[in-house]
């Protein structure tokens, strides 16, 4: 049986905290990257040694490794299937040749973490893209699907440099009530819309609530995570065909096979021509993953974490650029929040394939992706069936625009985001009274008082909800509708603030106003009474209170408003996070050319 030496390595030069020393570097499988003992020969052979505990015969230790990041969790339900999925990959790694390794990774459940799990995605990228590079592996199969998992991974991924494929967990199977077809989140937050305006009592949202998440996998409607699932499918980065396949079908087993199976064939690429994830999310293949956002009615989270992702490979998305692509791209599906099908919908009505061979014109179809196809050989190979009710065609869209409006004016210099997909076009067009709350504790004291003054055609605003306000940008975005005007039938207002909201969530809400008022913003200057204007024609948001009453209450504003707090990752989170239109990335991590 052949050894691998340490003789047959290459040597390079490498630095590491600023200092440059000479490190030995093995071309593939369990020698890649050894540990330094001082003796390169000494740590392969007692790395094969450990390795050789675990059970393993010596001659699969020489196989290429494909790791794969295992990011099941009791405080998951999304990811409830992935040691099933888990297993999937590794037969497929082994029939292709290759060693699975599992190894865990940070997991987020979206519902589990406080105060948001927005605050632990850059931890959760930093954990994946470390163990992706410090452990000895030649591909990654990464397993994501709640909401901040897969773009973590794909910020994580970003600057590896070897092949990483991205395993969709897949979205949950609907649930039914009483005759009635239930979905998270989108139904969770109608049926608590109608709790608060007394419309069911107590006993009905008691019975609901075990109807509404009835299967593993991500919430059901076209949220954040089945948003980011086909962004991930549109940037080339999970095996065509495979975001919008339901978490439970035998399907989503035989596409964890299959991205097992692509991992080693990628894996056993020459080096020079490895397919690394920068080579795939390239400028071309983010454009297209904004296309697919506005097309698809996606979640406003994505526009942020999409940021993030290329602002690691110093590729900038600026919100202008987004409204230029919105204004030429149709809202092609007809999925909740935005319609009424879910997510196993799309699935039976042709999958991403199908959404993507309608935008064909409007896309860079040269891009590669994991499969090393282009996107271009990739849809003609696509099936012609397309379930018309689901899917619908360029020239008879849902929507004649994309689903996302970015809005600018003196409320919000870097930009604000409203998605008007799910919003209702008779406020598009607003000027209103401000009603503010200056943080989510204010609203929660006083949104349902009876005697707070609000009428319908105010506009409630939300302070200190932002990035680095004490509530880190949680999904707050979605402010309820005060009880007393729920009550009396009032379904949306124009809400705004400085935090997001959560995908499956609809109403006239503009979020992520930047710069946020905890630094300072303007949206820190608004009090009650003030006039907002809204104008989504315009692309504009404007606070109409004169220049300097504006800078008399900023000399009001209080110095140092959010302190750093004193220790841990709360220190680096807040000591780093970066605005809104920066992805919400930290500083240190995004690509220093676009600081
Ligand atoms: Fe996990 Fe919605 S709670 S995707």
């Amino acid at each position: 049986m052949a050894t691998i030496s340490v003789h047959q390595a290459v040597t390079i030069e490498a630095t590491a905290f600023g200092r440059k020393h000479t490190m030995t570097k093995q071309k593939r499988g369990l020698a890649r990257g050894l540990t330094n003992y001082g003796d390169m020969d000494f740590s392969l052979y007692l790395r094969r040694a450990n390795a050789a505990s675990m059970g393993y015969g010596s001659e699969i230790l020489h196989k290429p490794v494909v790791g794969i990041a295992d990011t099941g969790s009791g405080f998951n339900n999304c990811h409830r299937h992935v040691p099933e999925l888990i297993d999937a990959v590794k037969r497929g790694v082994l029939a292709a040749g290759g060693l699975p390794v599992v190894f865990p990774t940070i997991s987020l459940g979206e519902t589990f973490l406080s105060p948001t799990s927005m605050m632990y995605r850059n931890l959760m990228s930093m954990d994946t893209e470390e163990m992706i590079r410090a452990q000895p592996m030649d591909a990654a199969v990464l397993i994501g699907g709640c909401d901040k998992t897969l773009p973590a991974q794909l910020m994580g991924a970003a600057n590896a440099d070897i092949p990483v494929i991205s395993l969709i967990t897949g979205p949950q199977l609907t649930g039914h009530s009483e005759g009635e077809r239930l979905g998270a989140c989108t139904d969770c937050r109608r049926f608590w819309g109608k709790f608060r305006a007394g419309e069911i009592d107590q006993d009905g949202i008691d019975k609901i609530e075990t109807r509404l998440v009835t299967t593993s996998g991500t919430c059901a409607v076209m949220g954040t995570a089945s948003t980011m699932a086909c962004i991930t499918e549109a940037l080339g980065m999970a095996l065509p065909g495979t975001a919008a396949i339901p978490a439970v079908h035998a399907d989503r087993l035989r596409a964890s096979e299959a991205s097992g199976a692509q991992a080693v064939a990628l894996a056993l690429a020459p080096d020079a021509e490895k397919l690394t994830p920068r080579k795939i999310m390239t400028p071309a293949a983010i454009e297209n993953a904004l296309r697919v956002l506005l097309s698809i009615g996606g979640s406003t989270n994505a526009i942020v974490h999409l940021t993030a992702v290329a602002g690691r490979l110093g590729i900038p998305i600026p919100l202008d650029q987004l409204n230029t692509l919105s204004d030429e791209t149709p809202v092609l599906i007809d999925l909740k929040p935005t319609g009424e099908h879910y997510m196993e919908d799309l699935f039976k009505a042709g999958g991403m394939g199908v959404v993507l061979r309608e935008l064909k014109p409007l896309l860079n179809l040269d891009c590669i992706t994991v499969s090393g196809q282009t996107l271009g050989e990739r849809l003609e190979g696509e099936p012609a069936y397309v379930d018309r009710a689901v899917v619908r065609t360029m020239v008879d869209p849902i929507q004649p625009m994309g689903g996302l409006v970015s809005l600018f004016g003196s409320l919000a210099p870097g930009g604000a985001i409203l998605k008007r997909s799910a919003a209702d076009p008779a406020l598009f067009e607003t000027e209103g009274r401000a009603i503010v709350f200056s943080s989510l504790e204010d609203l929660a004291a006083r949104v349902d008082d009876p005697d707070l003054d609000i009428e319908p055609n105010d506009i409630m605003v939300l302070q200190n909800a932002g990035p680095k306000s004490p509530a880190a940008m949680p999904e707050a975005g979605y402010l309820p509708i005060p009880k007393k005007l729920a009550r009396a039938g009032l379904k949306d207002m124009v809400r705004i603030s400085d935090a997001r909201m959560s995908g499956t969530a609809y109403g006239t809400i503009i979020l992520h106003v930047t710069p946020e008022a905890a630094i300072g913003g303007p949206l820190a200057l608004v009090r009650t009474g003030d006039r907002i204007r809204v104008s989504v024609k315009n692309r504009s948001l404007d606070l109409l209170v004169d220049d300097a009453e504006l800078e008399h209450r900023r000399a009001e504003l209080p110095k140092n408003a959010v302190p750093s707090p004193p220790r841990g990752y709360q220190k680096l989170y807040y000591d780093s996070v970066l605005q809104a239109d920066a992805g919400c990335d930290f500083d240190f991590l995004r690509d220093p050319s676009l600081l």
